[in-house]
């Protein structure tokens, strides 16, 4: 593990303030301890994966600005696009996205959803948790090793700037004969036929302090758009589409392509047993392929985004479109009343089966998670929710939505940041914040550092329940670094509120169906309202991980993080930024 960290880290370091250039740090013959295979870096590394080739290095420029779209919509956008450039790499490849952000008073950081991150933990992109938080004007650089293949997106960590639209696909490619599925389909162009879909407002929510999870976006779009993306096909041939949610609201969606049944063959990145479906599910963080056959009349078809939730109401359309078809009529009628219709069967990521059997297990521990609302007492010396950066000023506010509502929270807490990244400098941050999983009760605060010390290769049952005594909502929650296996969701039938003695007595005498042979694998799951979704989580790499609900609060966060033992050596600590020792001047950031 070390000699990957420190081999990765001399690879692609981290130039924080422009001075250390990669030059600098190529390996010597000395320090070389995993060959860097690559020859050169690459602007672009969108091409056929093949065997026996070597992987590239492949790096981006990415700059974060605000903007202003043709209608007068303001925006958050990389290099003036949002969605952001669309990453397309093969497996093994080291990508590298030196990340600047120029939005004013902001912090940002970019989280690459899904991708493991397994020997560069600090390149999750997790403010205060894996890295300091990239203030206004610097620039951070992540680097690390596409190792696992499918359909991954990146976005900000900001539940905010993300709805703004700080988001882009992100695809592993690898050769051909190795996707388990490749005999269902005869394309998989996916520069053309993904589909990423975001939330439009009217207005900025970065800087805003409420809770914008209550706040219902004015439009849905695909790929940018809420009308235009078109997507060709050749009659006759199968397709495989990728869809991504890339929303941070609760705002599942609901996606179908009319009179094309479609069949889905991964969720989140894990190949699953194929099922065919007239619509597919997907909640805020999911991604879902499927093959689509164009084996219908030649023509134009619409393919409908319609939204759930908060999005209830909203929708999005692409057509798909066959090749010779003139579409201009299509355009114009636009989707037809046809569509609006309930559909014959849906199916969500939770409700499939993966192609690897489960190794059985001799020991499991379980840890329960009581997901609520509750009306917490927060003192006016509560000021301070947010993480600290010395770069930023204090946040002196304390949003009225504290002190009248109640909030989410999980075993009775909010998630508190650290003063300090916890991966790289657990010893700089405050004991006094810290609280155990299990054991939160016994510190007086609402809010606490709720962490979850786990071993590498230790089985756990995360058991997610959303006991809905104070709420009727579902909830999202994504797992940072490795997949789980999700083996069981349970909604109680009786629609009343559910206990941790509930389960375990209902486990115990087998009433909660599980998947204990095939689970989907997933790192997104959605946690059904008066009901339980039980994860087993098996770490094997080391890192700080968080188990989050990014679609549940924006002003108390819930989550937790688990902590799997790993030393990064000191130099790749000291080399990557800390928090608040560098502030350009503005004058130089023009
Ligand atoms: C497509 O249809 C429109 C409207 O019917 C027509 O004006 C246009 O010329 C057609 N385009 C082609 C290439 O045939
Ligand atoms: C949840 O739904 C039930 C039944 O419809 C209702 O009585 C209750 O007030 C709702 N609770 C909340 C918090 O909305």
């Amino acid at each position: 593990m070390k000699l990957l960290i420190l081999c990765l880290y001399i690879i692609a370091n981290l130039s924080y303030n422009g001075k250390a250039s990669l030059e600098s740090f190529m390996p010597t013959k000395d320090n070389m301890i995993l060959a860097d295979t690559t020859k050169g870096t690459h602007k672009s590394c969108s091409r056929p994966c093949k065997f026996n080739v070597k992987p590239r290095r492949c790096t981006y420029d990415f700059e974060i600005s605000p903007s202003i779209e043709e209608n007068g919509r303001p925006t958050l956008t990389i290099n003036n696009l949002t969605p952001g450039p669309s990453i397309k790499v093969c497996l093994h490849d080291i990508v590298i996205v030196k990340v600047k952000n120029k939005v004013p008073n902001q912090d940002v950081t970019l989280h690459w959803h899904g991708v493991e991150q397994k020997g560069t933990p600090y390149m999750d992109g997790v403010p205060m948790i894996t890295q300091c938080p990239i203030v206004y004007g610097s620039t951070y650089e992540y680097a690390f090793i596409a190792s696992n293949p499918g359909t991954f997106f990146y976005h900000s960590d900001s539940v905010n700037h993300q709805s703004d639209g700080v988001y882009g696909t992100f695809i592993v490619d690898q050769p051909q004969p190795l996707e388990p599925h490749s005999s269902l389909y005869d394309y998989d162009r996916s520069e053309d036929h993904t589909m990423i879909i975001g939330t439009k407002f009217n207005e900025l929510l970065t800087g805003r302090l409420e809770d914008i999870n209550e706040i219902r976006p004015d439009n849905l779009v695909v790929n940018g758009d809420e009308m235009d993306t078109k997507i060709f096909v050749i009659q006759g041939y199968g397709y495989r589409f990728r869809f991504i949610n890339a929303i941070a609201l609760e705002c599942p969606l609901l996606i179908n392509v009319e009179r094309h049944p479609m069949t889905i063959i991964t969720s989140d990145a894990s190949p699953v047993r194929p099922v065919i479906t007239d619509a597919v599910r997907l909640y805020p963080g999911e991604r879902m392929d499927v093959v689509v056959r164009a084996n219908q009349r030649s023509g134009g078809y619409w393919i409908r985004v319609s939204g759930e939730g908060v999005c209830d109401g909203l929708n999005a359309y692409a057509m798909l479109l066959y090749s010779g078809f003139n579409y201009t009529n299509l355009l114009e009628q636009g989707p037809t009343a046809e569509l609006e219709q309930d559909y014959e069967t849906i199916i969500y990521g939770q409700q499939l089966r993966s192609l690897r059997d489960m190794s059985p297990v001799t020991k499991v521990k379980s840890v329960y998670l009581s997901i609520d609302k509750n009306a917490p007492k927060f003192k006016d010396s509560d000021i301070d929710f947010s993480y600290r950066s010395d770069a930023m000023s204090k946040k002196p506010f304390f949003p009225a939505v504290l002190a009248s509502e109640s909030v989410l929270q999980i075993n009775g807490k909010n998630f508190l940041y650290p003063n300090a990244p916890y991966l790289l400098k657990s010893r700089d941050v405050n004991p006094d914040i810290i609280c155990n999983v299990g054991e939160e009760s016994e510190h007086k605060e609402p809010q606490c550092l709720q962490v979850l010390k786990a071993e590498a290769n230790e089985v756990l049952d995360l058991v997610l329940a959303n006991e809905g005594l104070h709420t009727n909502d579902t909830y999202t929650f994504h797992m940072h670094g490795k997949s789980v296996q999700v083996i069981a969701t349970w909604e109680n039938p009786t629609n009343t509120p559910v206990s941790k003695a509930d389960f375990l007595k209902l486990y115990s005498e087998d009433l909660i169906t599980r998947n204990a042979r095939n689970p989907p694998i997933k790192d997104t799951v959605a946690v059904p309202n008066k009901g339980f979704t039980v994860l087993r989580y098996t770490p094997t790499f080391g890192g700080s991980w968080l188990l989050e609900c990014r679609s549940c609060s924006t002003v108390l966060p819930v989550a937790i993080l688990i902590t799997v033992p790993l030393s990064i050596p000191k130099l790749v600590v000291d080399t990557l930024p800390s928090c608040g020792n560098y502030r350009p001047a503005d004058t130089l950031l023009n």
